[in-house]
Formats: C-alpha cells, structure tokens, sequence
C-alpha cells in the first residue's frame, strides 16, 4: 500500500530545517569530515570521514512529559584523519560527550552535532563515540507534509525514521548508506513494554516496578528502519519453523505461544530460535489485538511465500508492531518487525514483508534509489494478487496504463527514478510506476529468468546498498540477450507517459 495514496500531496514546503553549518570553523582543510553526505535529497543527512558498525543505545523513555534520557555509544571506523566529525541529532540536550573514554568538546548547529575529539582520529582507526543526552524528542516533519521522528501515543510513544526521523531519538550517521548493527535497551515505567528491532534479549523488572528491554538487532540495519515503539501492548511470539534455515521453499508452520501483555519477569528473552526456528514478536495495541488476528495469523504464511519468490528471509527474527491508527498515520518496513498503524491488511502486510528484502537487506546507497524500495514492495502486491487467484500483475499494469491516473493522478508525473524533489518521494511514480518498470523487465525475459534476477539481486546485495544503476547493470548482466534500452530510457528515466509495450 502506497503512502502515496493516503497523503494530500499538496504539502510541498520543505518544513525540515537543514540549518547551514560551519563544520570547517577555521576555514582550513581541518580533517573534519562532512557534514552531510551530498545525498542529491537530504545533502545534510548522514556525515562524512567515518562509518559505523555498531550502535548501542541505553535509553529510558517516561511518557508523562515525554523524557527521554541515555546514552550512544557509537561504534566506528575513520575513513579519514579527523581531528572532527559531526553526527545528526534534532533537538534534545546533550549532556556530555566522551571519544575513546575520553572527554571530547561538542558544539550543536542545526542538526549537527560536531565532535572534537581531544587527540585526532587516524584514518582507519575504529574509535566509540559515547553521547549522552537528554530531553523531549520531537517530531518532525517530511518533505512531504507526513509526521516522523518521535510520536508521541495514546499511551507512550513512536520512533519512525524514514526518511530523516531517526536523529530525533538518537545521534548517528544517519543516511541509508551506513548501516550498522544494534543494542537497544529502553527502560520504561510499569506496565509498559518497550519493542524494537532484532531480538529481545533480556526483559528485568528493577524494584520500583520499571522495566527494562533489551534488544539485539545483529544484521547490518539502516537508521531510517530502526524503531522503538513503547506502550502497553499485546505480545505473541510464535516460532516460524523451517526444515532447513537456507531452504527456500521449506515448509513453515506456527507453534502459537500467546502470553499476556507485560509478561512477568522471564529474564532471558525470547530471542533464542528453537532450532532452525525463525523468533517472531508480535506487539498490538490491545485495541487492535481482534481486528489484527485474522491477518496476522497469515504472517508466517506471507513469509513463505516471500521466501519461495525473494530468497531465504535475510534476518534472524520477524514480527510486527500494531499501533492505534490514531497514533499513526503510515505502515512502514521497520526492520525485522514492520510497524501498522492499526490492523494491517493483507496487502501491507505482504508490502512490508517485501521490504524486508527490498529496502532493508538491500538498501539505496541514497534517497534518489527510493524506487528500488517501494517498486518491489509494489510489485510484490501484484504478484501476491496473481498467486491468489486475483488479478494478474499484467493485469494489474494494463488497468494502470489505461486508468492508472484515475487513482493515482500523478503516475506520470516523474519518472521512478528521479523524483522531481525530496516532497515526492514516496508518490506513486515511484511505487506504481515503479513496479511497472519490474513487470517491463519480467515480460522482456521471461518468468524463470525473472525469478532468477529477483533472487540473484536479493542475494548480491543482502545486507549492504545498492544503486539504480547497480540495478540496471545486474538486469542486463543476467540477459545479456536482452535489450533494455527503453525501458530504462522511457520507463525508468524517462519524462511522461511512455509508449504502450
Ligand atoms: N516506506 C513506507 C511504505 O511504503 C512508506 C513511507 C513512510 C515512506 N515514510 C516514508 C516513503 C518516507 C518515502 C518517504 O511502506
Ligand atoms: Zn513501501
């Protein structure tokens, strides 16, 4: 499900203030890294001189007033001699910065944070950066008029991070093409229960009733698909089993193991997989725990699915987070564990279930590559729609050439791959016209070697990033007698509404 069609695109306002910053104070070439990663959408996101590997998060988040407090500890490697870097942080205090356990000075400038260590960092060497702040985390607003960020909710709160909403909770490089592995913990007042990526770990209730979640997220993660969603929620962990973890088409099937909301004190979590077993949390709002079954319960089912047509699932655990569609207005592919808001239907949940191979194991190097995320995920609808005995993807792409603008008045807007600006990058040229490009490219070669280059480019670039022209250039290497030329030119690049096939 497009996000597209849910949101009044009028809004085009850049409302993010990218505030100017002046990281080369002295004016020399000062070794200071960048402050952006010159992302053709977001040239301030992410940072230069330096690429993370590992964040750990200790945070401890009170709803009533919104405090949130902790500290990251940032795991990373010079690139270049810094004798500075910046990391991205909107709003909150920060309280005391340390580099390698030593006390380093900080300056904050728009969404900057520049750090000057005491001693300069050595290309190549790998150095933690310890941040600990405080404050009320806010939310921001996208490009295009949707809220990320912190949301606050009915009873505790939100992180959503695409594209720019991570450096409201937590300092990072945040640019989709640094990703890094993760330890959250969040503590939280009784009663509530804290979800976020990965596995949980460890769950200790501490004698004043506050409870403190652990959670492990061990494969590469972009920062814009990190979450932590905090509340009273409804947890099932079924275990997804496989007969064998690399086999695709293995049969899965669900042993249900229901517990009540905030279980009691289990200390060791639930993370550890029954063997050859996929960990699956499941966290909904009560108040959509009887809406949410029905289509939940075909999770595993999706899954299977997903992993007959995409490849084995890239991740050592799944699940999903069930908000109140009060409290959010958007589904998006948090990792391992997508977050709904409200009880998700089956197409969103075979959409974020997509993106967990499409956005999430292969990310975009940058936003301009957004298509490569939300054409898949498209497609994937598409398909399940044939699989189902619905609609056929050619179908699918004939209504949208002929009346494709009745739903969706911008189709040909722009062409997939070069959103006019950064408001339009979740609109539907990217997503349906997007997955017209994939259906283009599955009747040029035909079904078999489809399937291949989906899996082929699913397996080349599990857990890293790639490019539209890595894309390209993958398709015309798996059918070198193929010609696609224009469907690059017209479909992919090119402006209006191309030619019928
Ligand atoms: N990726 C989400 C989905 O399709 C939608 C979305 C949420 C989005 N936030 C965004 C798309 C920001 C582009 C930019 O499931
Ligand atoms: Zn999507």
């Amino acid at each position: 499900m497009s996000r597209s069609v849910r949101l009044v695109p009028a809004v085009a306002a850049a409302t993010l203030v990218l505030a100017l910053t002046a990281c080369d104070d002295e004016g020399a070439p000062d070794a200071s890294g960048a402050p952006g990663l010159g992302d053709p959408y977001f040239p301030k996101a992410g940072n230069g001189g330096y690429d993370v590997s590992h964040y750990g998060l200790t945070l401890a988040y009170t709803p009533e007033g919104n405090r949130l407090s902790g500290t990251a500890a940032v795991t990373a490697r010079a690139t270049e001699d810094l004798a500075a870097f910046d990391l991205d942080l909107a709003g909150m205090e920060v309280e005391a910065v340390t580099v390698e356990g030593g006390a380093a000075e900080f300056r904050r400038d728009g969404q900057e944070l520049i750090v000057r260590p005491r001693d300069t960092l050595s290309e190549g060497e790998t150095f933690e950066v310890r941040v600990r702040y405080s404050g009320s985390p806010r939310t921001i607003t996208d490009s295009d008029g949707s809220k990320e960020g912190w949301l606050r909710t009915e009873d505790g709160a939100l992180a959503l991070g695409e594209p720019n909403g991570s450096m409201a909770w937590f300092p990072g490089n945040h640019h989709p093409s640094d990703k890094a592995s993760y330890d959250v913990a969040v503590t939280v007042p009784k009663g509530l229960t804290a979800v976020s990526n990965g596995e949980l770990r460890s769950e200790r209730r501490a004698d004043d009733g506050r409870t403190t979640f652990a959670w492990h997220a061990a494969e590469p993660m972009a920062s814009y698909v990190a979450t932590v969603a905090i509340g009273r929620y409804t947890v099932t962990r079924p275990t997804v089993t496989r007969t064998s973890d690399a086999d695709a088409d293995a049969e899965a099937q669900v042993e249900a193991d229901t517990e009540a909301d905030a279980a009691p004190d289990t200390g060791a979590g639930s993370g550890s997989a029954a063997e050859g077993g996929l960990p699956v949390y499941v966290a909904v709002d009560p108040s959509q725990v009887a809406a949410s079954r029905k289509v939940l319960a075909r999770l595993p089912e999706v899954m299977e699915w997903a992993e007959t047509n995409f490849g084995p699932y890239p991740f050592s655990s799944a699940g999903a987070i069930v908000d109140r569609p009060e409290d959010v207005e958007y589904a998006l592919e948090t990792q391992n564990r997508p977050v709904y808001p409200g009880a998700p239907d089956l197409e969103t949940l075979v959409h974020e279930t997509a993106h967990q191979w499409f956005g999430d194991s292969v990310t975009p190097k940058n936003w301009q590559d957004m298509w490569l995320n939300e054409s898949f995920a498209t497609y994937a609808e598409w398909l399940w729609a044939e699989d189902e005995g619905g609609a056929t993807a050619e179908e699918t792409f004939t209504e949208l050439y002929d009346h494709g603008e009745d739903e969706y008045e911008d189709l040909w807007a722009f062409p997939p791959a070069k959103p006019t600006t950064a408001a339009h990058i979740s609109d539907s040229p990217v997503y349906q016209r997007g997955a017209m490009v994939i259906h283009r490219i599955r009747t040029t070669v035909g079904d078999d070697a489809f399937y291949d280059i989906v899996q082929g480019w699913a397996a080349a670039h599990r857990h890293g990033n790639a490019s539209t022209g890595d894309f390209t250039a993958y398709v015309e290497q798996q059918a070198p007698d193929e010609d696609f030329t224009d469907i690059w030119a017209d479909w992919l690049y090119g402006e209006g509404k191309p030619e019928r096939p």
